[in-house]
This record gives C-alpha cells, structure tokens and sequence, in this order.
C-alpha cells in the first residue's frame, strides 16, 4: 500500500497527477498498487490542530511507501509554536520517526532542457547527472540543545553527527556510487567544524571497503563554486544534512529547473518517501501551472526503490524523456516566448507516452 500525503500549495495537484501515471504503469506491467490518503501540513493543521497527525504516521508506518507532495505556505508561516509550522512539524518528524537517514538527489540534464540551465551551454552540452547524497536525519536539523534562551536574546542550533549515523550514510553512498561512476565527493567544513573532522575520518575509514571507489573531498564552499564553474567533475556528493539541503538546491538549478527534480528518502528498510525536491509554490497554486514531473521521476523512484519494479520505473523515466524530446514544456521550463502548457496536460502527455510504447 502507498500512502499519499499530498499536503499544501502545488501539493495535491501534482501528487494526484503522479498517482494517475503509478496506476497507468502498473496496469501496464500488470500488478496492482493500493493507495490511501492522508492529510499532512497545514492542511492536516487547519484540519486537526496539528501538521503531522497521529493517524497519518500510523498510515506511514504501515505502508510500503509514501508519495508526499509539499508542506508549507505563507498561511502557516507564523503559527506559534514553531514546532507547529508543517515543515518543522510534520516533514521532519516524519523523516526522524520512518528512519529515513538516506537522501538521494539525482540532478540530470535532459539534453532536451540544456536551454533552461542556469549554465552557459557549452558548460553543460555534453549533459549532467549528478547524484546528490544526503544525510536526512541528523545534524543541525536535529541536534539539541536547539532554542531561545529565557531572556530571548540569543539562540542555538547543535550540529551533532555520530559515528554510526556517518558510517552508514557514507555507505549508502559509496554503494551508489559504486553503480554508477565510481567517483565519490564527500563534502564538509573540516578547516572550521568538528563534526566535519569526524565526518572526514568516517568516510576515510569506509572507503577502504570499497577499493573501486575514487574518494575525494572538498570543503563546502568550495563545493558550491565548483558545482557551477565545472558541474561535469561530480559523480555522487555526499555530505551531512544542511550542507546536502543547500547544495541539492544548488545542483537542481543546473539542470534548468526545481520542477524536475525527483528524491527518495530511505532507511535501513525498503519502505522509503518520495518527493518532488520543489515546494509548495504558493504563487501559482491550484492555477494548473505547476510542473507534475518531479512528482512523477519521484513516483519512478518509489518503484524502483520501495517496490522493486526497476522495469515500471524505467517506463516513467522513459515517457518523460520522450515528453520532452517532443517539446512539452510548463512554463518552468519553456524558453521565453513559447508555449506552455498546464499541470494536467503534461501528465496526459507523459500517459500518452507510457501506452504508446506498452
Ligand atoms: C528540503 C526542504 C526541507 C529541508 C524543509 C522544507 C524543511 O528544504 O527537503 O530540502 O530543509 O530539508
Ligand atoms: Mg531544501
């Protein structure tokens, strides 16, 4: 069963569109998927006085995966507590208490979108595919103590990292890595932070398990440059939580647009979440002019990822490489002055490519 945690802003149009091409693929293949809706965000808090409601973490923990839209809007932005905000009340805790401590960011050029880069082209003509791995569940996002001191005139955030928590994320990504271009970046602040030292002695430690692996590092800054000046030198990036959070950003901006980029957040298990990187869009929600992709790439990692069907997976990744080849564009993505189509029609599009080659 999937839960799908729809949430606010673009949330429920694009996740209903994603949902309309899981149940086109699986008729396709010919297996069956169930799916059961929860409310989640500032939806669930208007509905229930809290963003993450028990029965939706229940739903959650009982099902194979989540397909989760977005959370958050300027509606909700000054509920007191914080703790109470949809991102912080709902999106993390569900991250923390599914054990969700592996974020995979894949940021690809599709050769057809080389003109939305942010990049000149002859930085990203022979294409990108850059896997971004984050840490989801440790951190600064989590660390305690976190908070206002009693007379309000400071605060803290703790950035903590373990050596277990470093161990195993520093895995996910070697073994990533080592299916795919064999280059792994490990990304930290070690000439300033501690954690960033510890970090760097982990990765150095699990690298030897993976002799086929070429290991570098770079300091995060440097990081941030680099990923614009000369993109094509990564392979996989791994890095802690707020570094991946910032960089994931960066690195989706070279591949022309938020809107295309798919995540998958796993644990030590299958069962995993799977989100569209973008947020909730509050400027154009529930206009019909958001881009369903992202959604629907992070429906083709549920698949692969949680369900085991690599080859249904492969057919979304597929239907939307052939949607763009035939010049389909949200407005995200269209080049100034052409036409645009909206969130519905683009999905019809990728549904019309998935029968075509059934
Ligand atoms: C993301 C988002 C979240 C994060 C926010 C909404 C809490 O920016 O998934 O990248 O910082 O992790
Ligand atoms: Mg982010």
């Amino acid at each position: 069963m999937i839960a799908v945690l729809a949430g606010d802003g673009i949330g429920p149009e694009i996740t209903v569109q994603a949902v309309r091409v899981l149940q086109a693929v699986a008729q396709i293949e010919g297996f069956t998927l169930e799916f059961e809706e929860a409310l989640v965000g500032g939806a669930a808090y208007d509905a229930t006085g809290h963003p993450l409601p028990p029965e939706t973490l229940d739903l959650c923990k009982r099902s194979d995966a989540v397909l989760f839209g977005a959370v958050g809007g300027p509606k909700w932005d000054t509920v007191q507590p914080a703790s109470m905000r949809p991102e912080v009340g709902a999106l993390l805790p569900l991250r923390k208490e599914l054990g969700l401590f592996a974020n995979l960011r894949p940021a690809i050029l599709y050769p057809a979108l080389a003109e939305a880069s942010a990049l000149r082209a002859d930085i990203v003509r022979d294409g990108l595919d850059i896997l971004v791995v984050r840490e989801l569940t440790g951190g600064m996002y989590f660390g305690s103590p976190k908070g206002r001191s009693e007379d309000g005139l400071s605060a803290v955030d703790t950035c903590r990292y373990s050596v277990g928590e470093i161990d195993r994320i520093a895995r996910v990504a070697f073994e990533a890595a080592s299916r795919r271009g064999k280059k792994l970046c490990s990304v930290d602040k070690a000439n300033v932070l501690e954690t960033s030292r510890l970090w760097r002695e982990v990765v150095c430690q699990v690298a030897e398990d993976y002799p086929d692996v070429e290991l570098t590092h770079m300091l995060v800054d440097n990081c941030a440059m680099q990923l614009v000046r000369e993109p094509r030198q990564f392979d996989v990036i791994v890095t802690e939580n707020m570094f991946g959070d910032i960089l994931s950003d960066e690195a989706a901006m070279l591949t022309g647009s938020l809107g295309m980029l798919p995540s998958a957040s796993l644990g030590s298990g299958k069962a995993g979440l799977f989100e569209p990187i973008h947020g909730t869009a509050p400027d154009i929600a529930g206009k019909d002019l958001a881009n369903p992709l992202a959604t629907i790439l992070s429906a083709a990692l549920l698949l692969r990822y949680s369900l085991g069907k690599e080859s249904a997976a492969q057919r979304i990744e597929r239907a939307v490489k052939a949607t763009l080849d035939a010049g389909h564009r949200t407005a995200d993505i269209a080049a100034a002055g052409s036409k645009t189509i909206g969130t519905a029609e683009m999905a019809d599009h990728v549904l019309n490519a998935l029968r075509a080659t059934a």
